[in-house]
């Protein structure tokens, strides 16, 4: 078989790094990553090409390739998009929106439909108070969906963005026979932990910071409450949800956008396990108030019975495997 080729933006980010690791592990793809950063020593040698600047301004440059694959996952995360929304939007969106309508354009002109992959997020959920969220439980994909962060707001319309471009694009649904449409398929995220990586600007950092930072003795101020409860799951989870979810046949697939869920300790739970395996780590707690806000309009929890009726949906950690068998033997390997 040829090989396929891929597409991965935001290729030096915490998924992009794990993603391109699997991808070439796998083989039978040709990558072209894209990042404003340049390589990481860890993707050296895996992409066949890396492109390097603004998505605004490269995106353009893509309609030389003939991608089978994208995965978009260049983004500016909930607690930095905060900082300049204008800014965010730009990023999250309208480089969203440049990729799709190339991907349009090329699954119309060869008649194959590019898979547009899309990593969304719990944050497209805002429930108004604590009390609703504990009330709420599991949410269901189409539940709640009032995002109070300018990335959740990105997120959620860049959801039905995939889904016009993919149905509803200059409605060719209504031609007697329609030019082949792109594929956009999109999983909505928890928090994710990689035992190898760090995240910038995200507001589900606190979980895995206060595990880096007692992993290397440092000091850590978590910056919320400590019974403070959303979705987490590890990394290797995550890119195996983006793999399943890529490989499942069209015709099984009941939605465009799947929650995945794992599991959902407390920010105090992760202190006692970052504890019992770090005796000597300093964790306090230091509440911003910003940032409780955001992390308090997320669910405690999601319902993914879609993605495990469609598409075989489960994870391989749950939160004794993900401290027992991921994180903690390859932070403490990472670190020496
Ligand atoms: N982890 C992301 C964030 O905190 C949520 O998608 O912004």
């Amino acid at each position: 078989m040829s090989e396929r080729v891929v597409l991965v933006t935001g290729a030096c980010g915490e998924i992009g790094q794990a993603l391109v690791q699997a991808l070439a592990q796998r083989g039978g793809y040709r990558i072209v990553t894209a990042d404003l950063r340049p390589l990481p020593k860890t993707l050296e040698g895996l992409p066949q090409e890396h492109v390097r600047g603004n998505l605004l301004h490269t995106a353009k440059q893509f309609y030389d390739y003939d991608f089978d694959i994208i995965f978009h996952l260049a983004a500016s995360l909930s607690s930095k998009a905060e900082t300049d929304p204008e800014a965010a939007h730009r990023i999250n969106v309208e480089g969203t929106m440049m990729l799709l309508q190339m991907a349009a354009y090329k699954s119309a002109k060869y008649g194959k439909a590019v898979k547009f992959i899309f990593p969304s997020s719990i944050a497209v959920y805002g429930l108004p108070d604590v009390e609703t969220k504990t009330a709420a439980g599991r949410v269901r994909e189409e539940e709640w969906n009032d995002p109070h962060t300018m990335y959740g707001c990105n997120k959620l319309y860049c959801e039905k963005l995939g889904v016009y471009y993919s149905r509803f694009y200059q409605q060719r649904h209504l031609d007697p026979s329609p030019p082949v449409m792109l594929d956009f398929r999109a999983v909505r995220f928890p928090g994710l932990v990689s035992a190898f990586t760090l995240p910038t600007g995200g507001t589900s950092d606190y979980g895995p910071e206060m595990l880096h930072a007692a992993a290397q003795g440092k000091p850590y101020a978590c910056f919320v409450r400590p019974d403070t409860r959303i979705p987490f799951m590890a990394m290797p989870d995550g890119i195996k949800a983006l793999l399943m979810l890529t490989e499942a046949p069209r015709e099984q697939l009941t939605r465009a956008v799947y929650n995945v869920g794992a599991f959902s300790p407390t920010a105090e739970e992760f202190r006692q396990r970052a504890l019992q395996a770090f005796p000597a780590a300093e964790i306090t707690f230091r509440v911003n108030a910003r940032r409780q806000g955001i992390v308090d309009s997320w669910p405690e929890a999601v319902d993914d019975s879609a993605a495990r009726a469609d598409w075989g949906w489960a994870p391989d950690y749950d939160v004794d495997r993900f401290f027992d068998e991921y994180l903690l033997p390859n932070i403490r390997a990472f670190y020496g």
